[in-house]
């Protein structure tokens, strides 16, 4: 196995890289001086890609790799990996549910918990000194509240099931109504903001989820509505998220995602009722790792002629 092609498009897990290396010819992306000349010298030698939540494939990327045969995403999203076209062209593509569910909905609620118990808020307060000299505000009850869930998916399912245990009452909007579910299902998201004190984002971004978060449904999750988003940043539109969040016309906001990843509008590092993520919602050890083997059992198996472990084109 050895002898195939595996480009990596992104710094995203060392002990994935190394385990790569180990199996595979690895070429970095990222590392590359010169890479029209990499790509003139290389890329018939390349089989795979392994993209990330940054740099997935695109239709570019697919185009300059003629023996590519698979795109194994370090990512359960595949927002940043043309399916459409790895569909016409017979790309196999990969992705790594399931391993993630956990860590992804533990983030959403954590984030629940920080915006509403102001809890980095309360941090700041006293390693400033602050609470020497003043009281600490009170910050608003999460047991009991109305969650509503956008995506009832994996990890929608994962989130609910949690906040339930927080005695939540859940109700979801998603593209089909789940018959099976016990949860209450509003056909549009408008209807489902209105209904709930905190609104999850944990829904693919599609183009039809393309910044599904707009003005009118942030209005209708209101004055003390919370959104918490843990899909992508593209779900919201952020130009209209943080204008509410600087007006008052939205209570807070638990952000672990944002449309223009690394940047951050700066206006929302001023605000106490906004809690921000690095876009680390999976990234714990254990997940990292039984992502990264997910990843590379999928090139194995590819490379082997066996079935793809998950497979998605
Ligand atoms: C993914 O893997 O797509 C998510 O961004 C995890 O948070």
């Amino acid at each position: 196995m050895e002898a195939m092609g595996v480009l990596m498009t992104y710094p995203m897990s060392s002990y994935l890289e190394q385990r790569l290396q180990n199996r595979f010819t690895l070429f970095r992306l990222w590392n590359l001086p010169n890479k029209t000349h990499f790509f003139n010298h290389n890329a018939h030698n390349i089989q795979a890609v392994v993209g990330s939540t940054h740099i997935g494939a695109d239709r570019e990327l697919i185009d300059s790799l003629p023996a590519l045969e698979i795109v194994s995403s370090f990512s359960v999203g595949l927002d940043k990996v043309d399916l459409a076209y790895c569909k016409e062209k017979g790309i196999r593509v990969t992705n790594t549910p399931d391993v993630l569910t956990d860590d992804v909905a533990d983030t959403a609620i954590g984030l629940i918990l920080a915006t509403l118990r102001r809890i980095c808020e309360g941090d700041r307060f006293v390693r400033s000194g602050l609470w020497k000299k003043d009281e600490f505000k009170l910050s608003v009850k999460f047991s009991g509240k109305k969650v509503g869930i956008l995506g009832l998916g994996r990890i929608g399912t994962a989130i609910a099931k949690r906040a339930e245990s927080f005695n939540c009452s859940i109700s979801y909007h998603s593209r089909l109504e789940k018959p099976e579910s016990k949860y209450k299902y509003y056909p549009s998201v408008i209807k489902l903001a209105s209904n709930c004190d905190i609104l999850v984002v944990a829904c693919a971004l599609t183009e039809q989820t393309r910044h599904i978060i707009n003005r009118e449904v942030i209005d209708a999750l209101g004055p003390k509505g919370v959104l918490v988003n843990i899909g992508r940043g593209a779900h919201v539109d952020e130009r209209e998220l943080v204008s509410a969040l600087v007006e008052g016309r939205l209570a807070g906001a638990g952000l672990d995602v944002f449309e223009h990843e690394p940047q951050v509008p700066e206006e929302l590092f001023g605000l106490d009722n906004v809690v921000v993520l690095p876009h680390v919602a999976s990234s714990t050890v254990e997940t990292e790792m039984a992502m990264a083997d997910l990843v590379v059992g999928n090139l194995e198996a590819h490379f082997l002629k066996n079935p793809l472990l998950t497979p998605v084109v």
